[in-house]
């Protein structure tokens, strides 16, 4: 089953946030049994978009969390708090938090850990920058992204976990990326997730998903690589009529090898 993630970043009011949700619920079946929806408000919208869900399919996910679990730590929000508001997914090293605030791999595997004992499933988010592109550096950065993350992590029994390859300066950039291109990275990261957690718990517990200017126009190009797991997407989130057809594209897209 396919995933599909809306990154709503920091570009909404409360009261937008919460007709957002209610729009996107509205258009979507009562019941989805062949795609999982997530949509990830600012923390502060997270309760009343949980509220304006109702009874809707669509999952709560949270766009980042502390890497501790409570203490003197002025301005965070714990996994914890998040669990209690209904939380499920959180986005984890998300390329804006690394470039914006200097998040680095210590903190980011601390967060990861952080997000089970929740009981939250990461989204973990690699990519490399158009630099790292240009110097041919993609394949390392993205691999030592994803090991540094799920190294020498206490994995609890039941988990899932999820990586989004995002190139960077591809991100609210509108530029078309080749899906063959992100089809090789996804192969990097699932080859390596496989080397770090065996190939069987790898296949079973890791699905690896592209974020990066998709839209409702070239999101079948992604998910008919069978190697993407699902999308995460910005911009074309933030509108109802564009993340539902986002949403049933890759409902009905059929992947072809
Ligand atoms: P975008 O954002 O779809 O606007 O490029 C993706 C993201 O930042 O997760």
């Amino acid at each position: 089953m396919r995933t599909v993630i809306g990154n709503w970043k920091m570009q909404l009011t409360i009261a937008e946030a919460e007709q957002l949700a209610k729009d996107v619920a509205a258009a979507l079946p009562k019941r989805l049994t062949d795609v999982r929806v997530v949509v990830c408000p600012s923390y502060a919208a997270l309760a009343p978009v949980r509220d304006a869900l109702g009874g809707s399919p669509v999952v709560l996910g949270a766009q980042d969390l502390c890497h501790e679990e409570k203490g003197a730590y002025t301005g965070e929000v714990s996994g914890r708090e998040l669990a209690d508001i209904g939380v499920k997914f959180v986005l984890i090293g998300h390329s804006e938090r690394r470039s914006h605030v200097h998040e680095d791999e210590a903190l980011i595997h601390a967060k990861v850990q952080r997000a089970f004992k929740n009981k939250m499933t990461p989204v973990l988010c690699v990519g490399e920058t158009r630099d790292e592109l240009d110097k041919g550096l993609r394949d390392v950065v993205v691999e030592r992204q994803v090991r540094a993350a799920f190294e020498k992590l206490e994995l609890p029994a039941r988990c899932e976990m999820i990586v989004a390859y995002e190139p960077v300066w591809v991100i609210g950039s509108g530029t078309d990326v080749d899906p063959e291109d992100a089809a090789r990275s996804h192969y990097i990261i699932r080859e390596t997730l496989r080397d770090i957690f065996t190939p069987e718990t790898a296949d079973r517990r890791c699905r690896v998903i592209y974020g990066g200017s998709v839209d409702k126009g070239n999101i079948a190009g992604f998910l008919s690589r069978p190697v993407i797991d699902g999308v995460l997407v910005g911009g074309a989130s933030l509108s109802a009529p564009e993340f539902t057809a986002i949403v049933e594209a890759a409902r009905t897209a059929d992947a072809k090898g």
